[in-house]
């Protein structure tokens, strides 16, 4: 029988799909709600010291739909805005009602050694498993020095990483940006300065989109906007790139973040090095309830693969990641059509001869491969509307 409970540097998980510093985790009564339904735990909305000014706009989300599926998600929204007694009272609330459910404190203060280290002493005495470091949030907070602006510089990152070690008792992830370079590099400063775990990726600075008609970037805020953080499914590939990069540098845990929507996206984070991962965007346009299609689902795909618990799965693909330069180029696919499936709309005829190869042709109303044109790149069969096309 395979399970999903799950160690991270001695924080035991009940199952690895925990809910990301987000509304899902802004109030104490639908963390409660979240715990029941069967989610394993929690890091709560950023807290920030009480006196840290913070006026939300409205309206302060975006998307991008295929269908009626939010594919990509904007937010110009900011922190907690409850009271750190209000936290402090709410996480011994839920401590008491769900002994087993990892709960983890987002925090974040101005770059000041003693508001960091104030923050971290007076949350040392309440019952969360981990302190998350948020050095990431892309707006609004970098204005004033902080979330991104401390994120993308791995000299800060470190600094503050070593003041919050000095006082912390307990655990400390540092929650990165996707919105640098090299994430590795700033992994490793915070590792250097103690971070006992990475969390992985925060939102992607985007803009979503203009109004053509008004000329207003979106969200539109009384006629103005700036640029947001972008999440959901389309954040995914930046997401598993980043963990995988930071990986492969660094032994630490890793809580992997990015457009997990079910347990497919879950279990190729943790091949790719993550030992629990986190969820946001999904639960936000789905609902809490989304937690128990994940659950099975990722039970039984460990099942089916023989696996005991994630440990077998950890890191699985790290293996296979190569340098451009080192992958084996010596042998070559071709397109192979599924007569069935083919509508014979020729696509995949037009984009070969637009984009390069001129490999395809129509015969007698059969796509033919030119094999002697055809470099196996593989664009037909991510253009073919049928998914008719495959490569062998
Ligand atoms: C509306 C919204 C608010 C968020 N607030 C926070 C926050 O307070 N602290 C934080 O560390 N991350 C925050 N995030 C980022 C998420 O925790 C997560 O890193 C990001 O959304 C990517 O995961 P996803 O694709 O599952 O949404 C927020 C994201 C959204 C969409």
């Amino acid at each position: 029988m395979a399970t999903l409970k799950t160690s991270v540097i001695g924080i035991d998980f009940e199952n690895p799909f925990i809910l990301a510093s987000a509304p899902p985790t802004a109030r104490i009564d639908s963390i409660d709600k979240a715990f029941t339904l069967g989610w394993g735990g929690a890091v709560l909305k950023t807290i920030t010291p009480d006196d840290l000014e913070m006026i939300e706009a409205s309206q302060r989300y975006a998307s991008w739909k295929n269908g009626n599926r939010v594919c990509g998600f904007e937010n110009i929204e900011l922190l907690s805005h409850l009271t750190i007694q209000q936290w402090l009272d709410g996480i011994e609330f839920l401590r008491k009602k769900h002994p087993n459910k990892v709960q983890i404190a987002s925090i974040m203060a101005p770059v000041v050694k003693e508001e960091w280290q104030k923050l971290v002493k007076t949350l040392n005495s309440a019952p969360i498993d981990a302190f998350e470091l948020n050095f990431s949030c892309p707006h609004g907070m970098p204005e004033k020095g902080i979330g991104m602006a401390i994120g993308t510089n791995a000299e800060i990152s470190s600094m503050i990483t070593g003041w919050v070690k000095q006082v912390s008792k307990k655990p400390v992830f540092v929650k990165l940006s996707p919105n640098v370079t090299n994430i590795a590099k700033i992994a490793k400063a915070v590792e250097n300065s103690g971070a006992d775990g990475i969390s992985a990726i925060n939102t992607v600075q985007a803009m979503m989109g203009v109004n053509l008609d008004t000329f207003v970037p979106m969200p539109n805020v009384n006629g103005k906007s700036t640029f947001g953080g972008y999440s959901g499914a389309s954040v995914r590939p930046i997401g598993l790139r980043c963990v995988a990069q930071i990986r492969q540098n660094s032994d630490l845990p890793i809580l992997g973040i990015g457009g997990i929507c079910n347990w497919h996206d879950a279990a190729e984070y943790i091949t790719l090095g993550a030992d629990a991962v986190q969820v946001c965007t999904e639960v936000m346009i789905n609902g809490y309830a989304v937690i128990k299609a994940m659950k099975q689902g990722l039970l039984d795909y460990l099942e089916r693969k023989g696996f005991e618990s994630l440990e077998d799965l950890k890191n699985r693909a790290i293996a296979n990641i190569s340098s451009h330069e080192k992958l084996d180029k010596s042998k070559q696919v071709y397109p192979h059509i599924d007569e069935e499936l083919c509508i014979k709309c020729s696509r995949c005829v037009t984009v070969c001869d637009e984009s390069e190869h001129s490999a395809l042709s129509v015969n007698n109303n059969r796509i033919t491969v030119n094999r002697d044109n055809c470099v196996g790149c593989s664009l037909c069969s991510h253009a073919c509307p049928k998914a008719a096309i495959t490569m062998k």
